[in-house]
């Protein structure tokens, strides 16, 4: 109707009187509250009184071509278009209706100046100039989109069942020595493995490292740290993730090189020991060689599943470690799998692997994507070959699905509660959601600069991402809050300086941060985003793999929490929360 219904608006208003233009004013505004509260309408985004929610407050009254200039610029406007499609008419009924909701005066000839003003901005816009493109400026069109990619996707892995093995070696035991704290029923406590290379100068001068890597435990309910350990230095080696077999008795961290040299570098592409650690005593039992370096880890069924920095010649990609026996159950290699996994993540019922896959050839080995993020950043690349996610069925190591990621260099995947989404956080800052059965991506937005963890708080609506300036720098200082409905920030929080991971609490009510750079925990509440406590490592060495244990009325002691998910029956997100 729009044309015509505006026509015979204006034929009122010239020719009838004031209480005809006040009739037809009235029509304007009854139609304009309709369009601002439909289904999807304003009100979604800038609130039901125009004060504004994720989009500004409105009440100055925007005017159709302002409207019409976001419709045309703002991508996040883009569902209004797809879905209403307003008309030049019912930009000027939902200004004039966004007018009574900021009690600003409605002119009688406000609608035909905007009319004219919203014809000449079209005008204007529809000189598109014509500019000559080179060759290499075709090469890239035919490449720039993720359509391109999604439509041209041809499977990298190979097909069938791809399970490889491989046999661990017990290099050296140790005796436990003496419990360093006495766990009580019913609580829960906080593990955490720190290094030698955070880099709190950042924050004060005259900072001495610690001599060597630590596991620390402390009380989840108050905060505090109750005892940690020293490793002797020949036994140190660049700190990552700790993670722990899933009856909370034993810690896996990384142990120094196989030879037994001191590994007092940063390199994290040569091989690497695994060292088993009693979680009461905090020192080693044993120092098992995995066929290359630990990256990451988590609870996976009765196994706990890791994954590798460097690999050795023969090592795998990504395994399953059962903790009763220290041998390697199954894994997969990079070869089968057509690209180096970066990492590996699952769902709540270890039903399924996901495994982040990076193009092969930006650098030596495993250190492929790192280098090309670097080099993304730093202007050296100017577009990269696809990264992507393989789902694996891990009784056969099949890959099931691919899904070709709208970003660079993905570091971290989380699947919700129902196993419907898979969310996914990428080094060139940006985050996406994807819906598993269709791979059809939901949202993609930017976050903070590199950003690397990320959690979902308890009712899942809300992706906290830690920017830990990835690939950037390495200093990135914020939080970003996504809406994962909407796919947009709702908040910035400042955070610590290289935050690395974030991981909700099992008592569903904190966001806890890790800071590599200030060797220290940062607590947020959930609900008021305000920052409870930061939790100060020993020497503020770098914290890696955040983890809790539970232990039951009975003292028996659980692993509930790690960087993976949630385990042992706990889960703020539609399972049992932990009350402290
Ligand atoms: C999905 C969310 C969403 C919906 C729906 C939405 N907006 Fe917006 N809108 C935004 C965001 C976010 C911004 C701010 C963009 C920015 O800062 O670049 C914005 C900006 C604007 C602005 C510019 C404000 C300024 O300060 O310059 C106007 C005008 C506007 N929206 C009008 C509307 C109208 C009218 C509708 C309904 C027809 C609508 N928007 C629907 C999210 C939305």
């Amino acid at each position: 109707m729009g044309r015509q219904f505006l026509l015979k608006i204006f034929s009122v208003l010239l020719f009838a009187g004031s209480l005809a233009a006040q009739e037809s004013i009235d029509a304007l505004v009854e139609r304009g509250g309709e369009l601002f509260h439909a289904d999807i309408g304003c009100w979604v985004c800038h609130s039901e009184t125009g004060e504004g929610l994720v989009g500004p407050s409105l009440h100055f009254g925007p005017t159709p071509a302002d409207i019409f200039d976001q419709l045309e610029s703002n991508p996040i406007m883009g569902v209004i278009v797809s879905e209403m499609d307003p008309s030049d008419a019912d930009l000027v009924a939902i200004a004039m209706y966004i007018r009574t909701l900021a009690d600003l005066p409605l002119d009688a000839d406000l609608p035909g100046q905007w009319l004219s003003a919203l014809a000449a901005v079209k005008a204007n816009q529809a000189d598109q100039l014509e500019f000559a493109k080179t060759p290499r400026d075709l090469q890239v069109e035919a490449i720039e989109t993720f359509a391109s990619v999604q439509e041209t996707w041809t499977r990298r892995s190979k097909e069938g069942s791809l399970t490889s093995h491989y046999q661990t070696q017990v290099i050296t035991t140790f005796d436990p020595g003496e419990p360093k704290f006495q766990p009580q029923p019913g609580k829960t406590y906080f593990y955490e493995n720190v290094g030698t290379t955070s880099s709190p100068s950042v924050l004060f001068d005259g900072y001495a490292p610690p001599e060597s890597n630590q596991v620390v435990v402390g009380d989840a309910e108050t905060k505090e740290v109750i005892a940690s350990y020293m490793l002797p230095v020949n036994l140190r080696a660049v700190v990552h993730t700790s993670l722990m077999s899933p009856d909370g008795r034993y810690v896996y961290i990384i142990g120094a090189r196989p030879g037994g040299d001191i590994d007092t570098t940063t390199n994290l592409s040569t091989s690497a020991t695994l060292l088993k650690v009693d979680a009461l005593t905090l020192q080693p039992i044993k120092q098992i060689a995995i066929g290359g370096r630990l990256h990451h880890g988590q609870v996976f069924r009765d196994y706990v599943m890791i994954d590798y920095f460097a690999r050795d010649p023969d090592g795998l990609a990504i395994a399953l470690l059962d903790p009763e026996t220290d041998q390697i159950v199954s894994g997969v290699r990079d070869v089968d799998l057509g690209g180096y996994v970066y990492t590996a993540w699952t769902d709540r019922d270890y039903e399924y692997i996901y495994a982040l896959m990076e193009p092969a050839g930006y650098a030596r080995g495993r250190s492929t994507g790192m280098s090309a993020a670097v080099s993304m950043y730093q202007g050296r690349l100017m577009a990269m070959r696809p990264f992507w996610v393989a789902k694996i069925d891990p009784d056969t190591w099949t890959v099931l699905q691919e899904y070709p990621i709208p970003g660079y260099r993905p570091n971290w995947l989380i699947v919700d509660a129902a196993k419907e989404y898979m969310y996914i956080v990428n080094s060139m800052s940006n985050a996406s959601k994807i819906d598993i059965e269709t791979g059809e991506v939901v949202w993609t937005n930017g976050t903070g600069i590199g950003p690397y963890g990320a959690s979902l708080n308890a009712d899942e609506s809300e992706l906290w991402v830690a920017d830990k300036g990835e690939a950037a720098h390495h200093l990135g200082r914020t939080i970003t809050i996504i809406d994962t409905e909407l796919g947009h920030a709702v908040e910035t929080l400042y955070g610590p300086y290289k935050t690395d991971h974030v991981l909700l609490s099992p008592n569903g009510k904190e966001m806890w941060a890790t800071s590599n750079g200030e060797g220290r925990i940062y607590v947020y509440d959930v609900e008021t985003k305000e920052l409870l406590t930061k939790i100060e490592m020993p020497g503020n060495g770098d914290a890696h793999g955040l983890i809790w244990v539970h232990y039951d009325e009975n003292g028996e002691s659980r692993t509930v929490r790690d960087q993976g998910n949630f385990h042992g029956g706990i889960n703020p997100a539609g399972g049992a929360i932990l009350d402290y």
